[in-house]
């Protein structure tokens, strides 16, 4: 989504670049230092539209990288789903969602501020005007097809008891969350995971499996995942401006189904550790047990130094050997390959 094809769509009119810039860094303010009072952009017509110009356009591409690490027997599930966006803002998740599909489909946001659900209206309707939108302020909806229910960085701002709460009231199939990258949230999302599995949902990604998460209380680490995304010039001129990093994306993201149970990699990429002149260091998750993965970089062509240099956090691990080194240390070779 380019931001100038946005720009007609928003609800309030920016005059100039400089006016947009200052309520983008308002904003990030809000989310990043001032929390308690985090809920009043929603009540801004100009915060809610800084959102919508900033945040929506650099968060869509979130959802293509995301399916990049998800089982394709689950995407093509989600083909046939109807998406219910929860918490939907001005409906990021619902656009890129539509925009993945190439066609229409049932799209029920919900979303309690009027200002987000009139703003993701007038988006909606300029982008696909013959093509409804079902909007909602609460669980009350009726979906005709099987339930794809995806969080955008609104869990984090609800809390996990909420969040179980519209589970249970929902009873979707499949479950997608994609939240912010933080220490904070790491322990929310936690606690819905294991509603999650108690409600047999099967944990699609990122767990190698069910059993206990080993950064569960942990004060230093928490599981979460990077990606790279290329911003269009306009929006990188304007993220620049604001001084805003919006090229290397932390975020937390889980999947949960319970229709399918794929079989996950058994290894996951937690954390890329300082590297040495001679070998890649990597924290893993190894069927749910924390280990640091050591990767020598003798013999090994330029192709292959290359692809373990740009993998980031989040991506499953393939192993060829492994050569044991001290409990929780392994030297292993690792086998190139991007899909879970
Ligand atoms: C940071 S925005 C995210 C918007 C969009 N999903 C995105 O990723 O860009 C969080 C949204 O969650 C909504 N929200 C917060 N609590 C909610 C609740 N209890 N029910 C529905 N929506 C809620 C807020 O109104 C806000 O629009």
């Amino acid at each position: 989504m380019q931001l100038h094809s946005l720009m007609p769509y928003l609800l309030y009119q920016f005059k100039n670049e400089h006016e947009l810039i200052k309520a983008i860094e308002e904003l990030s303010l809000k989310f990043t230092q001032k929390r308690e009072r985090l809920s009043d952009y929603l009540k801004d017509e100009r915060l809610t539209s800084a959102y919508t110009a900033f945040y929506l356009t650099t968060n869509m591409p979130k959802l293509e990288a995301v399916f990049q690490w998800m089982p394709g027997e689950w995407l093509e599930k989600l083909k046939n789903c109807t998406l219910i966006d929860l918490g939907a803002g001005p409906g990021t998740f619902s656009l890129a969602f539509r925009e993945w599909l190439g066609h229409s489909t049932e799209v029920i946001q919900i979303e309690t501020s009027t200002l987000m659900r009139e703003q993701a209206k007038k988006i909606w309707d300029g982008l696909y005007p013959n093509e409804p939108l079902i909007q909602a302020i609460n669980s009350r909806i009726n979906p005709h097809k099987e339930k794809f229910l995806l969080l955008g960085h609104s869990a984090n701002e609800m809390g996990a008891e909420l969040v179980s709460r519209y589970i249970n009231e929902i009873e979707p199939d499949h479950i997608l969350f994609i939240e912010p990258g933080t220490k904070t949230f790491f322990p929310e999302m936690l606690k819905i995971r294991s509603l999650l599995l108690s409600q047999n949902y099967n944990v699609l990604y990122p767990c190698p499996n069910a059993s206990d998460c080993p950064l569960k209380g942990s004060d230093e680490d928490w599981c979460h995942q990077f990606i790279q995304v290329k911003q269009d010039p306009e929006l990188e001129r304007l993220s620049q401006m604001a001084k805003k990093d919006r090229s290397l994306l932390p975020l937390i993201v889980h999947a949960y189904s319970k229709k399918i149970k794929s079989k996950n990699a058994e290894v996951r990429l937690i954390r890329v550790l300082p590297e040495t002149k001679f070998s890649f260091e990597w924290q893993t998750c190894e069927l749910n047990k924390a280990e640091h993965y050591q990767i020598m970089k003798r013999g090994l062509d330029k192709p292959a130094l290359n692809a373990l240099e740009k993998t980031l956090a989040g991506a499953p691990v393939f192993v060829e050997v492994v050569e044991k080194m001290m409990e929780n240390r392994k030297r292993v070779k690792i086998k190139l390959t991007t899909k879970s």
